[in-house]
């Protein structure tokens, strides 16, 4: 059996650079000679995608709050059974751009369900799958709405649902801080990268490790 593989989820506001920092970390990884497979919530499955549409699509029709939630939640439900699991089961380093902290600062700090049910029906979706490390890429929202430009339905939402988001990030952040990798992402890419490849290198295995190697 393959040692496991090794969960790496990037999170962060709108616009702070995430999808860039995941594709950096992928190709250092791949350089050093691990197996590194890349996806992003919502997402990363047939199912997810279709869901990924409902979510995020201009609403003809707003959406009720728990329905999003639900949503989310069934998406990722997909995602980690399908996608995610295997792949660390067969002993690759996954490296996801957003998971189960969106949820609890989107669904939960900034539209205002409760935080500790959100993460509880996150919990049963991902049959309690915790990522290794979450690289936090925080940015002042006004930053980053200014870069983000797929215009979904949240980077439409208010300058405080986006403040609410940011301090729901930070205070996961801060109540598990080894767990954690918080960057100000108002640094160069090339900053960041650097900051983020030195924490994954102290964390990870060589890839020389039975399973970890391509
Ligand atoms: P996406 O276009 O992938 O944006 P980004 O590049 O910022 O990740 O859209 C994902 C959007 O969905 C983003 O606004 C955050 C939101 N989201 C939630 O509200 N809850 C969640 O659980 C997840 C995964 C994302």
């Amino acid at each position: 059996m393959p040692e496991r593989g090794r969960f790496v989820v990037f999170e962060g506001g709108e616009g702070a650079g995430k999808s860039t920092q995941v594709r950096m970390l992928a190709d250092r990884l791949a350089e050093s000679g691990y197996d590194v497979l890349t996806t992003r919530e919502p997402g990363g499955t047939p199912t997810a995608e279709a869901i990924r549409e409902l979510l995020l699509a201009p609403a003809a029709e707003p959406m009720s709050d728990r329905c999003e939630a639900l949503l989310f939640a069934a998406a990722r439900a997909d995602h980690v059974a399908k996608v995610i699991e295997p792949a660390l089961d067969s002993g690759r380093i996954v490296v996801c751009d957003r998971f189960v902290d969106s949820s609890l600062a989107y669904q939960g700090s900034a539209r205002g369900l409760a935080v500790a049910e959100v993460a509880e029906v996150s919990r049963w979706a991902t049959a309690g799958l915790v990522p290794d490390l979450t690289v936090l890429l925080d940015i002042p929202p006004a930053r980053g709405l200014a870069r983000a430009v797929d215009g979904n339905r949240m980077e439409s939402q208010s300058a405080a649902f986006h403040d609410q988001v940011r301090a729901g990030l930070l205070a996961l952040a801060s109540a598990e801080p080894h767990r954690y990798l918080v960057v100000a992402a108002d640094s160069t890419r090339e900053e960041i990268g650097a900051a983020v490849w030195e924490v994954i290198r102290e964390r990870l295995p060589e890839p020389h490790h039975e399973g970890l190697r391509r």
